[in-house]
C-alpha cells in the first residue's frame, strides 16, 4: 500500500516538495506513462486542497491523422471534454504558448471551455520535452483565485520530472 500523507497545515511550497517527492518515489523506474499519470493525477487529487479536476491532456494525433491535438489522460474528477485543439481553452492556450497558464476566473478567459460548471479558476501547466510540448497538467478549483506563484512553481517542478517518465 502507498501510504502518502499530506498535510493540510504545510505552506504550499512544502506541500509541493512533497508531492514531487511522492511522484518521484510512483514512476521512478516505471516506463508505462498511462500509470504514472494515473497516480500522478491521483497524487495532484491528494496533496491539492479545494479541486475538483486534476489530470492529464496528451498531444496526440487528430482523428483525421492531419495534425495533432490535446487528448484526455488520466485524472481525477468528472468526465472532460475529450479533445482540445491547441489555442484552444486555457489547455490549448498552455499548449501553444508553452506556457504555465493560472487563470483566477475561468469566466473571463477567453474561449474557457467549461468540462465542469463547478469550476472557478484552473492552472494548467506544459510538459516539455526537448523544448516540445507532450502533454498539459490541468488543475482546476471550485474557488476563485485558488492557484498562486507557489502552486505554478510547484506544478511547473512535477512537469519536468515527469517529462521523460510519461
Ligand atoms: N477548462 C479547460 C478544459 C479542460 S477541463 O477543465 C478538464 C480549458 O479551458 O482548456
Amino acid at each position: 500500500m502507498y501510504d502518502f500523507k499530506p498535510d493540510p497545515a504545510l505552506d504550499p511550497a512544502e506541500t509541493h516538495r512533497q508531492l514531487c517527492e511522492a511522484a518521484d518515489a510512483l514512476t521512478a523506474g516505471e516506463p508505462d506513462a498511462v500509470a504514472n499519470m494515473a497516480n500522478v493525477a491521483a497524487l495532484l487529487w491528494d496533496f491539492l486542497p479545494d479541486l475538483n479536476w486534476a489530470g492529464f491532456y496528451r498531444v496526440a494525433p487528430s482523428k483525421d491523422g492531419a495534425g495533432s491535438e490535446l487528448v484526455l489522460g488520466p485524472f481525477v474528477g468528472r468526465p472532460a471534454c475529450i479533445r482540445i485543439p491547441f489555442g484552444a481553452g486555457v489547455c490549448g492556450a498552455a499548449a501553444e504558448t508553452r506556457a504555465t497558464q493560472c487563470v483566477a476566473d475561468v469566466h473571463a478567459f477567453p474561449g474557457h471551455i467549461a468540462c465542469d460548471a463547478a469550476s472557478r479558476s484552473e492552472l494548467v501547466v506544459p510538459v516539455l520535452r526537448d523544448g516540445a510540448v507532450i502533454a498539459v497538467i490541468d488543475c482546476d478549483s471550485p474557488s476563485p483565485a485558488r492557484f498562486t506563484q507557489a502552486d505554478a512553481t510547484g506544478i511547473e517542478a512535477l512537469a519536468a520530472l515527469l517529462a521523460d517518465r510519461i
